[in-house]
């Protein structure tokens, strides 16, 4: 089974996509963290994270022992993630990693911008995971204070509105809604509540596959 969870910045996806992953026994890829990763690579080679043949040389080295490094959540890396993530070479490179991912045979649980439109077209289930900006905000707000970053939550406002921007914009695997995927609002709900109506989702979509 695949399930591919897609959605703005700081939705909620990646707490929902962990607990999906242990309430299903799927492996679980947070692609975010790929494109984090190869920016802080291409900042380490000391190039410009615009820089197509540095970016894309990045993705090809990418060295998925690094992909767990904490330092890949902080805010600036956020931003600079979405740099080299409007950048296709990165994004193909990229893509092949993603698909023999989730073409493992266990299935898997992927996570990102484009899973839903690109690189799981044909998932068994595909959500779309959103909320207001500003609940968006008050969340990776919080976060970033727990990890010891000092910001605003206006200042959050504005990185999550950029980079919501940056992300629908861009020519390449922009950020956009599966027209088969479920639309699933956490602006109200809290981490238990958006996992069960994910769960609702999936068990009536298991339910009628196997019924068909
Ligand atoms: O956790 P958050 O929603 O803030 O971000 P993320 O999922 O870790 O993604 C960081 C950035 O990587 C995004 O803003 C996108 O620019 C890019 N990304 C992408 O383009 N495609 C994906 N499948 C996943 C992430």
């Amino acid at each position: 089974m695949i399930i591919a969870i897609d959605g703005p910045a700081a939705s909620g996806k990646g707490t929902l996509a962990q607990r999906l992953a242990l309430r299903y026994a799927l492996p679980h890829l947070d692609t975010g963290m790929l494109y984090r990763a190869v920016a802080r690579d291409v900042l380490a080679a000391g190039a410009s994270l615009d820089n197509a043949a540095s970016a894309e040389a990045a993705a090809r080295a990418l060295d998925h022992l690094t992909l767990s490094d904490e330092g890949l959540r902080g805010r600036h890396m956020s931003e600079a993630a979405s740099v080299v993530a409007a950048i296709p070479e990165v994004r193909a490179t990229l893509l092949a990693i993603q698909k023999a991912f989730s073409r493992r045979p266990q299935g898997a649980v992927v996570e990102g911008r484009d899973i839903g439109t690109v690189v799981c077209p044909d998932a068994d289930i595909k959500l779309f995971v959103t909320a207001s900006l500003e609940e968006r905000a008050r969340r990776r707000h919080r976060e970033l204070i727990k990890r010891g970053e000092q910001v605003s939550e206006e200042a959050v406002i504005e990185d999550l509105r950029k980079r919501d921007e940056r992300d629908s914009s861009r020519a390449a695997s922009p950020l956009r809604m599966a027209p088969d995927a479920h639309l699933l609002d956490t602006t109200k709900l809290d981490i238990e509540a958006a996992f069960f109506a994910a769960v609702r989702l999936i068990d009536a979509a298991i339910g009628r596959a196997a019924h068909s």
